[in-house]
Order: structure tokens, then C-alpha cells, then sequence
């Protein structure tokens, strides 16, 4: 009664009063502090913050990519889990490039020789679609690095690694994969996620998996859109990932 009467206050200036449901904790956890973290107050197990995982996220990463440690664990546990799986590393909206840079890391770690295709325009949004993807959307938002730089930090003696600038969809005819493994995809933006959505399903080999970086944003609807209507017409369904924005599609 007092929670209910509380909320009624609490809850238009998005606050909201709720019972605490006693948890049974083994004390002491061995590794406690990968319980607690400042995204979320809840005890909960976050791999990617253990010391293992530290020398994966190097300056090389960490300072070329927009996504967080959370996401980029996303990335690596679906590499490792693709490592036996036919062909080639796939990623639309590589942006300055770190997320790359871990893919291409891992998979030399895990002695899997790829062909790695990276795409963007290096130049941020160049085409956008107001009536799906908004009005809150700009030409130019979303500028990470050139392609310069971009192939420079992702220079891999081990991997055949080609790095293409342009529009999406028109730039996909240079992307010579036949099978994909693993794909990473993460335009933000209609037209570019539902084409590179479908050019990943046609080539997804039987155990390949995709990311989808941006499922869950509310900003980027038009990109969930792309991504159901794609999966619809392959038959595929994909894993909304809980409190991120990513999404995993696993080809069975
Ligand atoms: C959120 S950023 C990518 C972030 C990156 N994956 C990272 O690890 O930081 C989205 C990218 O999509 C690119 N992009 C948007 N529309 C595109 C299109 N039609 N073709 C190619 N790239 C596009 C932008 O240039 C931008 O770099």
C-alpha cells in the first residue's frame, strides 16, 4: 500500500520503489568484485572486467572503438565460439577500427587464418533515410577516423585484412567472401544494416554467428527493423542481448 501510494509520485519523475528480494550469497565469493559495477547496481557475474581479459583490451582497442568492454566481450566469446567454422571475418561500420583490431587478435590467438572484411564510408553517415531512420540523425554525425588510419591500426602480417570505404549497400559487390563465419555489423542506420543483414544470411555458414551491435538502441528502431525483416525472410532468429543494446544471431 505505502509502495503503491509512493509510486504514484516516484514513478513520473522516473523513480520507483521496490522490494528488495533477499539474496542467498556465498561468502566469501572468490572472485566478489566481478559482481558489483557501476552499470548496474545488481550483483552480477561480469567476465569481462577479470584481469584475463586485460591484456586483450589495449590501447589499440580501447582507443578505437565506441564499444564498451561488455560489448567487445560479446565480440570475443563469439569469435572463440566460431573458431571452427568456415570462412571469412565480416564487419559493417568498423569506424576507427578497434573492435577490428580485437577480432583480428583473437582469431591469430586462436590460430584461425581469416580473411577479414572491414567496411565503412570513414566519413560518418553519408546517406540517410528521414523517414525511418529520424529526424535526431545528421549527414556527417557519427565521423570516427579515415581509412588511413584505419588500415594502418589494423596492418596484420597473419590475416588477409581489406578495409573498404563507401555506401553500403553499393560497397558490398567488392566484398569477395563466399561463406562468413562471424559477422559484426554496426551502421546504425536502415539501408545499411538491412543490406549488410542480408548479405551476411546468404553467406552465413551452418555455426557462423552476427552481432548486431545495434538491436536494442532506441535511437537506431530503424536498424531493429532492418534486422526482423531480414531474419524473417531467412528464417533465422536471433537473441536480444539483456541491459546492452547488441543482439546475436546464431546459425544453426
Ligand atoms: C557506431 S559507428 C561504428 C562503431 C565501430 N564499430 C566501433 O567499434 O567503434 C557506426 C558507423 O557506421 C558507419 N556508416 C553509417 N552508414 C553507413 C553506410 N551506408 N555505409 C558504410 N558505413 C556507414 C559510420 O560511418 C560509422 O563509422
Amino acid at each position: 500500500m505505502f509502495r503503491q501510494l509512493a509510486n504514484r509520485i516516484l514513478v513520473p519523475l522516473g523513480l520507483e520503489l521496490v522490494r528488495r528480494h533477499p539474496q542467498v550469497i556465498p561468502d566469501p565469493l572468490p572472485d566478489d568484485a566481478l559482481y558489483t559495477g557501476p552499470e548496474d547496481h545488481a550483483r552480477l557475474f561480469r567476465p569481462w572486467r577479470s584481469p584475463g581479459f586485460d591484456r586483450w583490451f589495449t590501447p589499440a582497442v580501447l582507443g578505437h572503438t565506441m564499444l564498451s568492454r561488455q560489448k567487445l566481450y560479446t565480440l570475443m566469446q563469439s569469435i572463440r565460439l566460431t573458431r571452427g567454422v568456415p570462412g571469412d571475418l565480416f564487419e559493417a561500420g568498423t569506424g576507427s577500427g578497434g573492435a577490428a583490431r580485437l577480432m583480428l587478435d583473437l582469431s591469430r590467438e586462436l590460430g584461425v587464418k581469416r580473411r577479414g572484411w572491414f567496411l565503412d564510408t570513414f566519413a560518418g553517415y553519408q546517406k540517410i533515410d528521414a523517414a525511418r531512420d529520424g529526424s535526431h540523425v545528421a549527414i556527417d554525425q557519427c565521423k570516427l577516423a579515415p581509412r588511413d588510419q584505419v588500415i594502418e591500426l589494423l596492418r596484420d602480417p597473419l590475416a588477409d585484412v581489406h578495409v573498404i570505404a563507401g555506401l553500403i549497400p553499393g560497397t558490398l559487390d567488392e566484398v569477395k567472401a563466399d561463406r562468413i563465419a562471424f559477422a559484426h555489423i554496426d551502421v546504425n542506420l536502415h539501408e545499411p544494416t538491412a543490406a549488410a543483414t542480408r548479405f551476411c544470411l546468404e553467406r552465413l555458414s551452418p555455426g557462423g554467428m552476427i552481432v548486431f551491435d545495434d538491436y536494442n538502441w532506441p535511437a537506431c528502431y530503424a536498424a531493429r527493423q532492418a534486422i526482423d525483416v531480414a531474419c524473417r525472410e531467412f528464417k533465422q532468429e536471433l537473441i536480444s542481448l539483456p541491459e546492452s543494446t547488441q543482439a546475436v544471431l546464431f546459425r544453426q
